[in-house]
């Protein structure tokens, strides 16, 4: 059964049951902004379960697009993954535990109205009972009804046949899981199927909400109970086509075999075209969504996604630009269930460029500066030098692992990579430590006020540079709560238009919001990356550099012991006030944030 086979099945099945078919919500929370992605179908729903009517009745169905985040590093294997389909069934106060299974148990085995699997090969799990809530029985009960031998009903603790959300409070409740054997033979009840028996599949979760956990802790009884369904269709499409793992169905297949033609290897790395695979398809659902890439938030997540995508192209010798035709298949293969995919579709593409392009900078710049140390030093690179890179240029220590090391000499690549782990450490320690010290160099004080002026000092030089020109170094800072001053080198008056240039661009790049860091680094380091310093000054060995923006593309780089704001949207509105000369090519410009 092809998947959109199976989504109208499932449709379908509950609509004559006179459950309304709602559209799935969208990927990100329209009214939770305490979670970046929505997680399960019945997230969007929770205002619904707690009390309030649905606008189309009281029993629902839908397929929704979900994201999962927390297990991202592990995608690659055969079960993992960012972006997935659930199909969900709601009672919202109406029908309960025994209408639920019974439909459950229909749907699945019957060969016409349903999937039509093998009974013998299902089994199901209950919730075993605790302090909080007493074992379910009834579950069970209606499980033996449907015909399910007492054998294969597994009793679990809140681990296993318990939700809600996770720790905190809201809408919760025991549920019962229905599981699949995809083992050779009979199936076997030993360990059993929630024990890490990798032969038995969880396809499907019933929720019995029927308690609100309180912020107190408790669990009190809620006034409406709910049924919550959700069964994974990835996990569904792999035993209804009869495939080995979920990049054989219909729901991958074809991306995988794009991804295949692209690349330039004779042996597959079928762990590197799963990542893209399963990347870029959540990157494309995200896009679609209204997502961009950034460096906070679902944008920090998407930017995650592409670089990872792009990396694992390397692996795979595809050529640049590749992410948008990808992205082709994704839209072209799943338009029809979710047509904002073909709505979105221009954008889709020109995002993944332009993410791409950006990224690919980034390792073209590090693999060069690796290639010019391997040129001066031949063999004696070490784990130190990635860690520069890595701080300098966001350059991934696999990368340089990679470049460096060949399979042979795998050993000495544990020795490097420990190199990094350490440098990475101390780098972490000095900067919390130096983060703690005060520097009081220019600044009155260290007041909210100076420290957010401090800032908006470091972008207007940077602003200057780019209005004026490069020759524009700076002569000299002084800041008080009340203004900042800053000189720098310059051979005439600002004329209106530069003035206004300069002003618009600092207070365009506090509206970016970008983050403000901190590195210490060789000063030669720092020389080299064009970190700007105070003329005539003398600098130690080890410096502190200040970083507004993503290193790799950052707007302002300076030698500087701070303290900065953590983003430029803390530092308010800025305001040039006056500019004046101070001596032969020395310029002054007084300005304040409000
Ligand atoms: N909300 C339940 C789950 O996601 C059905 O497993």
């Amino acid at each position: 059964m092809k998947a959109p086979d199976i989504r109208n099945t499932f449709l379908k099945f509950f609509e004559e049951r006179g459950h309304a078919i709602i559209p799935s919500a969208p990927v990100v929370p329209q009214h939770d902004p305490t979670v970046l992605f929505t997680t399960a179908g019945m997230h969007p729903l929770v205002p619904y379960l707690l009390g309030e009517p649905h606008p189309a009745g009281k029993l629902l169905a839908d397929v929704q697009k979900c994201v999962r985040t927390s297990d991202i590093d592990e995608v690659g294997d055969l079960t993992h993954l960012t972006f997935f389909e659930m199909l969900g069934n709601w009672s919202l106060g109406d029908y309960f535990k025994e209408d639920a299974i019974a439909w459950s148990w229909e749907l699945l085995t019957s060969k016409d109205k349903g999937f039509g699997l093998d009974p013998d090969k299902l089994a199901v799990s209950c919730f075993k009972g605790d302090d909080d809530a007493p074992k379910d029985e009834e579950a069970a009960k209606l499980w033996e009804a449907q015909g399910v031998p007492k054998e294969r009903i597994f009793f679990y603790g809140k681990d296993d046949n318990w939700w809600g959300p996770a720790g905190e409070a809201g809408p919760c409740g025991p549920d019962t899981e229905i599981f699949y054997w995809i083992g050779e033979g009979k199936p076997e009840l030993k360990p059993g199927p929630a024990e890490d028996d990798q032969r038995w599949v969880e396809i499907w979760n019933n929720v019995f909400m029927q308690y609100e956990k309180t912020a107190g802790g408790t669990f009190e009884p809620l006034a409406q109970k709910n049924v919550d369904t959700g069964m994974g269709l990835e996990r569904l499409a792999v035993i209804l086509q009869g495939k080995k793992d979920i990049y054989e169905t219909d729901l991958f297949s074809p991306v995988v075999d794009k991804i295949r033609k692209l690349s330039n290897v004779n042996e597959p790395d079928e762990r590197a075209e799963r990542i893209i695979a399963d990347h870029l398809k959540a990157a494309t659902f995200m896009i679609a969504d209204g997502v961009r890439p950034s460096n906070t938030d679902q944008g920090y997540i998407l930017r995650r996604l592409i670089r990872r995508a792009v990396r694992q192209a390397r692996l795979l010798k595809i050529e640049y630009p590749f992410s948008e035709s990808v992205a082709e298949t994704v839209v072209s293969e799943f338009k029809d269930a979710y047509p904002e995919l073909d709505r979105e579709a221009k954008t889709i593409r020109e995002e993944l460029l332009k993410e791409e392009e950006k990224f690919s900078r980034t390792l073209e710049k590090g693999l060069r500066y690796l290639q010019e140390l391997v040129q001066k030093n031949g063999q004696k690179i070490t784990g130190l030098d990635a860690h520069h890179l890595f701080e300098t240029y966001g350059f991934p220590l696999e990368l340089s692992l990679e470049e460096i090391f060949k399979d042979s000499e795998k050993e000495n690549s544990k020795t490097f990579e420990k190199e990094f782990q350490k440098a990475k450490k101390e780098h972490q320690e000095k900067s919390r430590a130096g983060s703690k010290q005060k520097f009081t160099g220019g600044l009155a004080d260290h007041s909210e006020k100076v420290v957010r002026q401090h800032t908006a000092t470091h972008l207007l030089l940077a602003a200057l540079r780019d209005v004026l020109g490069d020759h524009v170094k700076q002569r000299g800072s002084n800041i008080t709560a009340e203004r900042l001053r800053f000189d720098f080198s310059h051979p005439e008056k600002l004329t209106d238009e530069q003035r206004n240039q300069v002003e618009a661009l600092v207070n365009e790049w506090i509206r970016e919001d970008l983050p403000v860091t901190r590195k210490e680094m060789p000063l030669a380091e720092a020389e080299r990356i064009g970190a700007q310093m105070e003329f005539g000054h003398k600098y130690p060995d080890t410096v502190s550099v200040y970083f507004v923006g993503d290193p790799a593309e950052a707007r302002s780089i300076e030698f500087c012991g701070g303290p900065h704001v953590e983003r430029t949207g803390e530092i308010g509105t800025f305001k040039l006030k006056k500019q004046e000369s101070v001596g032969a090519g020395v310029r002054r410009i007084k300005a304040v944030v409000e």
